[in-house]
């Protein structure tokens, strides 16, 4: 990224660890002043701290508007409007499909799907003022789904049309951008409530050797590139996922 960037505006949900902290302190690096969301508000504040050049945190839970709305009157106040969103916050609850899971269902559907689509909607003037980017954190689950992830496949569907949608209707002013990651290390498998496929799935994580750094790095080529392109879609796994 180029010194024009920095004193430009990111908010990156989710930023308390994995892709999003990772995110976060690429895009200090590269000059954005950063608003970190979570609801962990000890981690973010530690980050804040650490990455200085005016990043702040602000406790929010994508789940709850108000918070949402509270955590971008901050943001305009105290930095100006955002010109980047990362929608990242996201859980990953896997298991067989059946009753017991439905808390985690509603769950996934609430952070995945309306909490990308509610912080869209309330940073919506200040990234039309400023110009911008929205990347969406989707999935390879996004694109194809496997046996034990249908609901957690079906909020990353729906990201991907909800984002495509509105992709064309933003465009030129605002780019929209799917990020499509396979497997990343990071604590995702860790929130898993079914504790045999939380087994089975951490085995596979313990392995993993796509880090959140590699997902922060595209995202910061993404928004470098010229205004007079677009990048819609990046579809990555580690070279040795199916
Ligand atoms: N790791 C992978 O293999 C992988 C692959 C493809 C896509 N992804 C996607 O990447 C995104 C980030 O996941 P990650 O792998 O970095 O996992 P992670 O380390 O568990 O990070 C998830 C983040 O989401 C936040 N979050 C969860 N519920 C929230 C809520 N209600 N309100 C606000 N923030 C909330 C968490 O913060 P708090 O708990 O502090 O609120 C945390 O910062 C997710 O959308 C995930 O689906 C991950």
């Amino acid at each position: 990224m180029t010194t024009s960037t920095r004193s430009q505006v990111a908010v990156v949900t989710g930023a308390s660890s994995g892709i999003g902290e990772a995110t976060a302190r690429a895009l200090a690096a590269g000059g954005y002043r950063v608003a970190l969301l979570a609801r962990r508000l000890d981690r973010i504040t530690a980050l804040a701290d650490e990455l200085g050049n005016g990043s702040i945190a602000i406790a929010a839970d994508v789940t709850d508007r108000d918070s949402l709305q509270a955590a971008a009157d901050r943001v305009r106040q105290e930095l100006g409007s955002a010109s980047v969103l990362v929608n990242n916050a996201g859980v990953m609850l896997l298991g067989p499909f059946g009753t017991s899971q439905r808390d985690d269902y509603r769950q996934m559907i609430e952070v995945n799907l309306m909490g990308a689509i509610t912080a869209t909607e309330v940073f919506l003037g200040q990234l039309k003022d400023a110009g911008g980017d929205i990347i969406n954190i989707s999935s390879v689950a996004g694109r194809t789904a496997r046996a034990g992830n249908g609901v957690y496949a079906a909020t990353k569907w729906g990201m991907n049309g909800w984002s495509e949608s509105l992709r064309q209707e933003l465009l030129p002013g605002i780019r929209v951008t799917l990020i499509e990651p396979g497997v990343v290390a990071t604590e995702l498998p860790a929130h898993i409530t079914h504790a045999g496929t939380r087994e089975g799935v951490q085995k596979l994580y313990d392995q993993a050797e796509v880090t959140a750094g590699d997902v922060a790095e595209i995202i910061t080529f993404v928004l470098s590139r010229p205004r007079r392109l677009a990048i819609n879609e990046v579809l990555f796994r580690p070279a040795g996922q199916q």
